[in-house]
């Protein structure tokens, strides 16, 4: 009778441990394949008996698309304490002198570990289960990210083995992995949105994400630490970690039990090194005193254990002359300093230039030209400056000052109270921001022009062809075809990219226009709301504001971009060129995709993907972006991403072909 609730356990038990070899073991037992059709089974089995719903399925790693409202506040069980740190060797020796008086001199043992650089993480499990994730907070308090740490795979939802307390918590570092950070920051690159600077700020801006199937995408990893509660098994770190271990958590095999100061020091030299080849980031290493016994007879100070001490490795860096500090200008005409360097080898690569950001770093190093600075790179990208050598400093220099002019157009800059960035307020004069439009104009994500890619366009603007955006429209094949690298087959490509975008709808043409603070999401709720563009250079502040998601500053950026003559009459000569300027009212074709989701993944050769998006509005179905649970079809088409396709795979949503598509709603 009960038949399923058995298959149901007997699925989850198995899901758990492949994903364990696979996650935590980094050792598949068992093919995608396999594992893709047991996911499914249960999948079926769930939805089709809701009286077995769990939170700590398997099945639940995906995350949801719904948004959380904010976090709940927690409070701990036992503070987050953080460690007393040191950079240097001799001072480990004096704790470790410290530790050896404390115990009044019986024998001790200490257990050397990494630093692993990511976030804290609190994890509390009852009777074997997950039931709570806490950030840190101000470590009296945190945040319930539990929905999110569902999806990091590496992190047990139900434990193996037996032997762990009825409740406990562990602690430890979510982390997202070189590999992942690469990836992620190369897709924000192409979207154009701002990169991570480090892995520990991807790690826990993604943990804070109020959208868990996207956390779940990001592909988070969790090193654990530390056990914390009152019947624990075992009466000393290590072993506990050992037992830890055995109940599926992923704790690192580099940690080593230490009996005196020489073996302390051989571990720090040789993971000093050797760290630089594991995919995540450390910073350091932790000191911890063995015996659970030892660990309370020496207490705590008011911030940390006294028991516990962590050496952060010195990031790397060099000292080399500041020769001189360049502007550059961005497309949306903010400055950004540039400290040139006298060449200096930094961690293998020579470095030349380090940014400086804004006006208020250059103050709060008091640099002068002329000036040896320390350079570093850490987990950043770009290497950056973070001190100077004052004692070598040549009497009679000069602070670096800041421009008070735009290096490319000669404007007077100017910096809106309680922002860092200074910038070029000439947006239609300066020539990297009229670039940076033309460029914008283009893309993908606005009018999407084929073959204007930004070398043709930078091309177009040099030759005086292009000034601005209503001249693409004036173009010919007779201008284009002459120009280096082009030729009359580009020509004629260029020409139909910018016939076709005469169709793009009205909320990416708004969005195309570059108006500062107005994004995508913006331009589609200021599209909707005024559906055509008479209404809304038309409207007022007040009825700006009414709008859903728009603020005073959305506003008022809005208004003085129309209030501007020359902006209207780059308004009148588009639409004259006939592009997009009303909302089309979405008809519904029929409402053969009602309460359907579906996403679009690959090209087609029958409609474009804005096509199809349209088809599945005008059929009653909804795009989303990403496949989740709750995703029904997958339209998939030539060269799609195997991440979507494995994902979709797993989760059992159906995938359908541009064909099956097509008959689906009557088109075919
Ligand atoms: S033990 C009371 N072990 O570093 C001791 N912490 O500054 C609890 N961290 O808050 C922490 N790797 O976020 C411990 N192997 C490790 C660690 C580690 C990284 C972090 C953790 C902690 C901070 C201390």
């Amino acid at each position: 009778m009960d038949d399923y609730k058995t298959r149901i356990r007997q699925l989850r038990t198995e899901l758990n441990r492949h994903n364990h070899s696979y996650y935590v073991l980094n050792a598949p037992t068992v093919s995608d394949f396999e594992f893709d059709a047991m996911m499914r089974e249960l999948q079926e089995l769930e939805a089709a008996h809701p009286d077995m719903a769990d939170p700590n399925s398997p099945t639940q790693r995906v995350g949801s698309d719904l948004a959380q409202s904010g976090f709940a506040q927690v409070e701990h069980r036992y503070p987050m304490l953080s460690l007393a740190n040191t950079y240097s060797p001799d001072e480990i020796r004096e704790w470790y002198l410290r530790v050896q008086r404390g115990l009044g001199g019986e024998p001790f043992e200490v257990v050397c570990e990494l630093k692993f650089d990511g976030t804290s993480i609190s994890l509390w499990y009852d009777d074997g289960r997950l039931t709570r994730a806490v950030t840190r907070g101000d470590g009296v308090r945190g945040d319930d990210v539990t929905a999110n740490v569902r999806t990091v795979r590496s992190i047990p939802l139900v434990l193996e083995g037996d032997g762990w307390p009825r409740s406990f918590e562990m602690r430890g570092e979510i982390l997202m992995p070189w590999a992942v950070f690469d990836r992620i920051n190369a897709e924000r690159e192409e979207q154009e949105e701002p990169l991570f600077a480090n892995p520990r700020n991807a790690a826990s801006g993604t943990l804070k994400l109020q959208n868990s199937a996207e956390v779940s995408r990001r592909s988070l990893d969790a090193y654990l630490y530390y056990m914390l509660g009152e019947n624990l098994p075992c009466a000393t770190h290590y072993d506990n970690m050992q037992l830890a271990r055995s109940w599926g958590f992923k704790v690192s095999g580099a940690m080593k039990l230490c009996r005196s100061l020489d073996e302390i020091v051989a571990y720090m030299d040789h993971w000093d090194t050797e760290r630089k080849n594991l995919p995540v980031a450390t910073d350091g290493m932790v000191l911890k005193v063995n015996s659970l016994a030892q660990q309370r007879s020496l207490g705590y100070t008011a911030k940390s254990p006294r028991w516990a001490i962590a050496y952060k490795f010195q990031a790397e860096r060099a000292c080399t002359r500041l020769l001189s500090v360049s502007y550059q200008v961005g497309r949306t005409g903010v400055i950004t300093p540039v400290a040139n360097l006298d060449p200096v080898q930094l961690s293998g690569t020579v470095v030349k230039r380090a940014s400086l950001h804004n006006a208020d770093i250059i103050a709060q190093l008091d640099l002068h030209c002329g000036d040896m600075v320390y350079v570093e790179k850490g987990g950043e990208i770009i290497p950056k400056i973070t001190g100077v050598e004052e004692s070598l400093r040549a009497v009679g220099t000069q602070p670096v000052r800041f421009i008070t002019e735009c290096p490319e157009c000669g404007a007077t800059l100017v910096r809106d109270e309680g922002e860092a960035a200074h910038y070029c307020p000439n947006s239609d004069g300066c020539p990297p921001q009229i670039k940076g439009l033309l460029e914008h104009f283009t893309h993908r994500k606005a009018m999407n022009i084929d073959g204007l890619g930004s070398e043709t366009v930078a091309l177009l603007y040099e030759k005086g062809l292009v000034r601005d955006v209503s001249d693409f429209y004036r173009l010919t094949v007779d201008d284009i075809a002459p120009l280096d690298r082009l030729g009359k087959k580009s020509a004629r490509n260029i020409m139909a990219g910018l016939e076709a975008s005469k169709s793009v709808p009205f909320a990416r043409v708004l969005f195309a226009l570059g108006i500062r603070f107005v994004g995508e999401t913006v331009a589609k709720r200021l599209t909707a709301a005024f559906r055509d563009i008479d209404s809304l250079m038309s409207a007022s502040y007040d009825r700006l504001v009414e709008v859903e998601e728009i603020g005073g500053r959305i506003a008022e950026s809005v208004l003085e971009y129309f209030s501007n003559p020359a902006h209207r009459a780059l308004i009148e000569r588009l639409k004259e060129a006939g592009l997009t300027m009303v909302e089309e009212d979405t008809a519904l074709l029929s409402d053969r995709l009602a309460g359907k989701s579906v996403v679009i993944s690959g090209t087609f050769a029958r409609h474009s993907r804005d096509e199809y998006k349209a088809l599945i509005a005008a059929h009653g179905g909804k795009n989303v972006g990403g496949v989740s649970s709750k995703t029904d079809y997958l339209l998939a088409g030539d060269n799609m991403g195997p991440a979507k396709l494995e994902k979709a795979g797993k989760l059992g949503v159906r995938i359908i072909t541009e064909d099956e598509f097509l008959t689906m709603i009557g088109e075919a």
